[in-house]
């Protein structure tokens, strides 16, 4: 059975172009993948705890001798690694704020990018970094207020949104990665419906493959 894990990160719950571009995903999705099943995180309205002290000391502790209090601190980050791992494809909306992505996902990146779960440290190794996760493909929905962000904009340069989402997702070794964009939301503009329908489009047009898991 394939499995579907849908996460929004926008601050907004209303007239969200990410959240219902994630929306128009997921119903495509289970059309096109009969008794699949979507998961579902939103960590816009429930943003992760951000990493603590009582997180670092269990983060960096042997799985063999963690403590209760590790294992607590340890839990969102614990299910949340587990259901991308049994994901067979992922979609994520994400708004570009300041520049880059909202806090409640870089939180988020802060659970799921962990020694010895999603990636092995070997220190003083000639390769010291080492992906865990077997890639699955992942598209990814931005929506910035100034099309001049997307690639070819006189503002691209200032897109740390779209390497950001790259590297840290190919560090735990997802590659596979989409990117459908919305722009112009803050000009309300002619711009701004193209990139919307194109997206629909798009979104609905990749959601429609069905899912071949890996044997
Ligand atoms: C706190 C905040 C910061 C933002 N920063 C930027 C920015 O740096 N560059 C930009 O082009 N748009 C910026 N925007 C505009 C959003 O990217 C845009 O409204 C987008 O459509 C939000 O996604 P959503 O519609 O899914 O909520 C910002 C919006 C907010 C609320």
């Amino acid at each position: 059975m394939a499995t579907l894990l849908s996460i929004d990160s926008s601050g907004r719950i209303d007239r969200s172009h990410t959240r219902s571009l994630t929306k128009r995903f997921r119903d495509a999705w289970a059309q096109a993948n009969p008794g699949g099943e979507i998961r579902y995180r939103d960590v816009g309205t429930n943003p992760p705890p951000v990493v603590s002290p009582q997180w670092i000391a269990a983060a960096f502790t042997p799985a063999g001798l963690l403590s209760a209090e590790h294992k607590r601190a340890l839990q969102y980050s614990d299910e949340a690694v587990d259901e991308l791992m049994s994901a067979d494809e992922i979609v994520l909306g994400v708004p570009m704020y300041n520049f880059g992505m909202p806090a409640q996902l870089k939180a988020y990146f802060d659970q799921i990018v962990r020694n010895g779960r999603t990636f092995q440290f070997q220190p003083g190794t000639s390769d010291p970094y080492i992906p865990l996760l077997r890639s699955r493909p992942v598209t990814v929905i931005t929506s910035v207020g100034d099309n001049n962000m997307n690639p070819g904009g006189t503002m691209y340069s200032l897109n740390f949104l779209e390497p950001h989402l790259t590297t840290i997702f190919g560090f735990i070794g997802i590659r596979d990665l989409t990117f459908v964009r919305v722009g112009d939301d803050e000009h309300q503009s002619q711009v701004l419906q193209r990139t919307l329908s194109e997206a629909e489009v798009l979104v609905e047009r990749i959601a429609s493959r069905r899912v071949l898991q890996p044997v």
